[in-house]
């Protein structure tokens, strides 16, 4: 059998982009790599049930259990078990240490809401990065996938869509229209781009 990355996607909360990488695996956009683990530091994330709806194994890590390195700690050793070889945060709403960036250099990816350098980094996340964009009254807006550093949504950015922003948008709104047109688009093919290019390393 065809070698593929494992990957592990981390969310938080609705994981409308977890179901946009699962749906993508289903239609054979994502081929090299395949959804092995999904971890969440939320018990009630809906992205839970849209994890066993597709039959993936999950767990729950929460820093309420373990405090935040023992958090880290353990969510290391659980993509240890697994393999992983490359992680996805899919609205993972938690900053993580250098520390655990460090040790999976150019195998961490994230998608933000955003057309980056603007709206991002810390305090920049969900429906608040949609309100700035609008308070700021840009006329284009979009979504980024990037490789993971220290710096919060500072590492070398793999793809980017912009989006209109319309008249009238509430962030909501706009939220729905740059996941539809932007992330859920971006973030499949930039997980298939990164797991080809984890696969073709090894192969060399
Ligand atoms: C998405 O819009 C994602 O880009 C954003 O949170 C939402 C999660 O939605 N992430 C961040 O703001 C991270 N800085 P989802 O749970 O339905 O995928």
């Amino acid at each position: 059998m065809k070698r593929v990355a494992n990957i592990a996607v981390l969310v938080s909360g609705g994981g409308t982009n977890l179901q946009a990488l699962i749906d993508a695996e289903t239609s054979g956009i994502l081929k090299n790599g395949k959804i092995v683990l999904v971890i969440s530091n939320n018990p009630e994330a809906y992205a839970l049930t849209r994890a066993e709806k597709a039959g993936i194994p999950c767990r729950v890590v929460t820093k309420k259990e373990y405090g935040r390195e023992g958090a880290e700690q353990k969510m290391i050793s659980i993509l240890e078990e697994n393999k992983i070889d490359l992680i996805i945060l899919a609205g993972f709403m938690s900053i993580l240490s250098e520390n655990f960036t460090k040790r999976y250099e150019r195998r961490i990816i994230n998608v933000h809401p955003s057309l980056i350098p603007s709206f991002c980094g810390e305090g920049f996340y969900g429906l608040k990065v949609h309100e700035a964009a609008l308070k700021k009254g840009v006329k284009v807006t979009g979504a980024t996938v990037h490789f993971v550093n220290e710096i919060p949504d500072g590492g070398e950015i793999i793809m980017q869509k912009a989006v209109e922003i319309e008249e009238g948008d509430t962030p909501e709104v706009l939220q729905e229209r740059v996941m539809r047109k932007a992330e859920w688009i971006i973030l499949p093919m930039s997980a298939e781009k990164v797991s080809a290019q984890i696969i073709e390393k090894e192969q060399r």
